[in-house]
């Protein structure tokens, strides 16, 4: 997609439902704008793991996504067995509808999720598979490996997949407790498969784009 067919329909975030105090996106917007144009598809299929209110999946959608394209989030919202979790998933559901633009979300741990992902965009004749991925969901570095692994295989050649998280400052990086070790295993376990568009380690998110092809890996019975 060329720079020139985003558009951008609203920069302002009054029309959504947002917390101010939890905006842990917004300093990311310059950087992901001027990844848009490494998007080939006319029609992006974006997958999000780690949602919160929506405020990464609202850009994409009214950015990348503002005339064609479609977002998957998935955030376990605690499952809907607390107050807390309903109260996110409205949240997150109604900012995404305000986009007007297609979405949907899976309420599930990013594992389960992403299985079902798997399964149903093995089915499909043409169009599977992604051209952007975040994943911004659990802290932990052997969640963060499975995530990055099940979501690799949802990838498309070309795809635009994006780590947050690499220097997270609230817990040592070699600690299970932070996402820095299971990025680093996953680096090196598909080195070759991607290039690596954030060059310098400080940078606080790890993006690459994928040079080889999607492999979901397993057949159905
Ligand atoms: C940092 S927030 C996401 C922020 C969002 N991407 C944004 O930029 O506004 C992380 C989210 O991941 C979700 N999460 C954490 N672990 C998860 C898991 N294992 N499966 C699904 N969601 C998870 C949390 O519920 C939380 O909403």
């Amino acid at each position: 997609m060329s720079a020139s067919k985003v558009t951008e329909i609203s920069t302002s975030t009054d029309e959504y439902e947002f917390t101010p105090t939890q905006s842990w996106f917004a300093i990311n917007i310059p950087y992901w704008k001027s990844l848009f144009p490494l998007v080939a598809s006319g029609e992006p299929r974006v997958l999000e793991i780690g949602s919160w209110e929506g405020r990464s999946a609202v850009f994409l959608l009214t950015t990348l996504c503002a005339q064609r394209g479609e977002i998957v989030c998935i955030d376990h919202v605690d499952l809907m067995h607390t107050h807390e979790g309903r109260e996110r998933h409205r949240k997150l559901t109604q900012n995404l509808a305000r986009t007007g633009r297609p979405f949907r979300m899976l309420p599930q741990f990013s594992v389960p999720a992403l299985y079902a992902l798997l399964k149903e965009e093995m089915l499909k004749d043409a169009g599977a598979g992604f051209d952007w991925i975040y994943v911004d969901g659990s802290h932990r570095a052997d969640d963060t490996l499975l995530d990055a692994e099940l979501a690799w295989r949802l990838a498309r050649e070309g795809c635009i997949f994006i780590f947050d998280d690499y220097n997270w400052p609230e817990q040592p990086v070699e600690s299970i407790e932070h996402p820095r070790r299971g990025i680093d295993a996953f680096l090196a376990l598909h080195a070759g498969e991607y290039e690596r568009l954030s060059e310098n380690p400080e940078q606080y998110q790890v993006v690459l784009k994928k040079t080889c092809k999607m492999r979901i890996g397993f057949l159905l019975e």
